[in-house]
C-alpha cells in the first residue's frame, strides 16, 4: 500500500532582497508552491525537501519548521509580551520534540512595533520550555547558547507567537570554512547570491579573478558552485537532537551530495586569481581554501599579495573571464574620497586587461558604481 508522505510547513529565511533569487534556487531543488514574504519563503513539503534546502541552498539563512502557535487573546497596548511568550512556551509539551538530555537555546525575533525587552522575553521563553519539560517528564534540558543541539526560533507577532525548530542550527551562511577572518568579510550566502545573479556557472569562465579577495569568500564560493559542492556537506545542523530527525534519509542526501562533488571534480576548472594588498588577507584566503576542502585545487589558484597597481599579464585575450570583488566599502574600511579613486583605477584596469568581459563589483554608493563603465 502506498501511503502519502506527511507534509509539513517550512520557512526558509534570507537577507532582505534575496527572496526572488532564493525562490528560484529552491524551485531548482524540486520544491513547488512557495509563498514569498519579506525575508522569508514558506512552503509545504516533505522532510526530504527541508533537508535538501539545508544541504543545497547557497542563499538561505535558516530553515525552520513551526512546531507550535500561541494565539493571542489580547492585542491591546498594555499587553505583557514576555508573559505571553512564557504562556505559549509552557502550553506545549516540548518533550515531544527533544529529549531533556539535549542542550538548547532560544532565538527570539520580535515583529516591528512590539514593545518588549527581548533579553528578558528570551529568558521567559526558556523558562516556559523548561517548566513544560518538568511538568511532562520531571527533568529539564540545559541551556547552551554557543553550540546548542536544539535551537528554538520564536517569532513574537501581533496576533500570535510562533515557536519553530531551527533545522539549520546556526545560520546557513556559516559553511564552516572561514577559519581566518579579515576586515569586513562578505557573508558567504551574499557572495553566493552575487555569483548566482552574475550567472557564474552559465558563463563557464576560463579565468576568475578577485583582485581584493580579503578572506577569499568569492573564490571559495565560486569553487563550490563550479565543483557542485553542497554548502551543507560538512557543517553541523540543528536536527540531530530532534525526535523527528530521519538519520537514514539525511545520510542518503549527504552521500548523494558527496558523489555529485566527486563527479564534478573530474571536470577542468578555470584558473583562479586571488589578490589582495594585505598579506594577512592572502594568508587567510589560502587557509580558508584549504579549510573548505580545496587543497588539491591550490595549483589552479594563484594567491598573491598584489595591489591594483601591480597586476601581471593575465593573457586573457580570447578567454572568457569573470571578475568579482568587493572593494573597501568606504564606511567600514577606507575613506570615501580615496574610494572613488580606487573604483576609477579598478575600472581602467578592467577595461585594459579584460575588455568586453563580465565583472561583478560591489559598490556601497552610487558615485562608486557610476565610475565603473
Ligand atoms: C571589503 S574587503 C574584501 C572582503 C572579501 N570579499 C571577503 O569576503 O573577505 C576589501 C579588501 O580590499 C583590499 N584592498 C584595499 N585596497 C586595495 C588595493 N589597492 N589593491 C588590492 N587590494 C586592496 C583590502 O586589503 C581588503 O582585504
Amino acid at each position: 500500500m502506498n501511503s502519502k508522505p506527511r507534509l509539513s510547513t517550512y520557512w526558509v529565511t534570507c537577507a532582505d532582497g534575496l527572496e526572488t533569487l532564493l525562490q528560484e534556487e529552491i524551485q531548482g531543488l524540486g520544491i513547488q508552491d512557495i509563498e514569498k514574504f519579506p525575508g522569508r519563503l514558506i512552503f509545504k513539503g516533505k522532510l526530504e525537501d527541508a533537508y535538501r534546502v539545508c544541504m543545497w541552498s547557497r542563499l538561505a539563512s535558516r530553515v525552520l519548521t513551526p512546531i507550535h502557535v500561541h494565539e493571542l487573546e489580547f492585542t491591546h497596548d498594555a499587553r505583557d509580551v514576555a508573559e505571553e511568550l512564557y504562556e505559549g512556551a509552557i502550553n506545549f509539551d516540548w518533550s515531544l520534540i527533544f529529549a531533556p538530555q539535549s542542550t538548547f537555546a532560544i532565538r527570539l525575533h520580535v515583529e516591528r512595533d512590539i514593545k518588549v525587552n527581548t533579553q528578558f522575553a528570551t529568558l521567559r521563553v526558556k523558562d516556559g520550555v523548561v517548566d513544560s519539560f518538568m511538568e511532562a517528564v520531571g527533568k529539564r534540558p540545559s541551556i547552551d547558547i554557543k553550540q546548542p543541539e536544539i535551537t528554538l526560533y520564536v517569532l513574537a507577532g501581533k496576533t500570535e507567537h510562533t515557536y519553530c525548530l531551527d533545522l539549520s542550527g546556526d545560520s546557513l551562511h556559516k559553511r564552516g570554512y572561514r577559519r581566518f577572518m579579515t576586515d569586513a568579510p562578505i557573508k558567504e550566502n551574499l557572495a553566493a547570491a552575487i555569483l548566482q545573479k552574475a550567472q557564474l556557472k552559465q558563463r563557464n569562465p576560463e579565468i576568475i579573478l578577485d583582485p581584493m579577495c580579503g578572506s577569499g569568500t568569492f573564490i571559495i564560493e565560486s569553487l563550490m558552485i563550479l565543483t557542485d559542492r553542497a554548502p551543507g556537506l560538512v557543517r553541523r545542523f540543528g536536527f540531530n537532537g530532534w525526535n523527528g530527525h530521519d538519520h537514514e534519509l539525511w545520510m542518503s542526501i549527504k552521500a548523494e551530495a558527496a558523489e555529485r562533488h566527486k563527479v564534478a571534480l573530474e571536470q577542468p576548472l578555470p584558473k583562479f586569481y586571488a589578490y589582495d594588498a594585505d598579506w594577512e588577507a592572502v594568508k587567510a584566503t589560502k587557509q580558508n581554501i584549504i579549510a573548505a576542502g580545496f587543497e588539491q585545487q591550490l595549483d589552479q589558484i594563484q594567491i598573491e599579495e598584489r595591489t591594483l597597481a601591480d597586476w601581471p599579464d593575465f593573457q586573457a585575450e580570447g578567454k572568457t573571464s569573470f571578475i568579482v570583488t568587493n572593494p573597501p566599502y568606504g564606511e567600514r574600511l577606507g575613506e570615501k574620497a580615496s574610494n572613488r579613486a580606487l573604483y576609477l583605477g579598478l575600472s581602467a584596469l578592467l577595461q585594459k586587461n579584460f575588455p568586453n568581459q563580465h565583472a561583478a563589483v560591489i559598490a556601497a554608493a552610487v558615485e562608486q558604481a557610476d565610475v565603473l563603465h
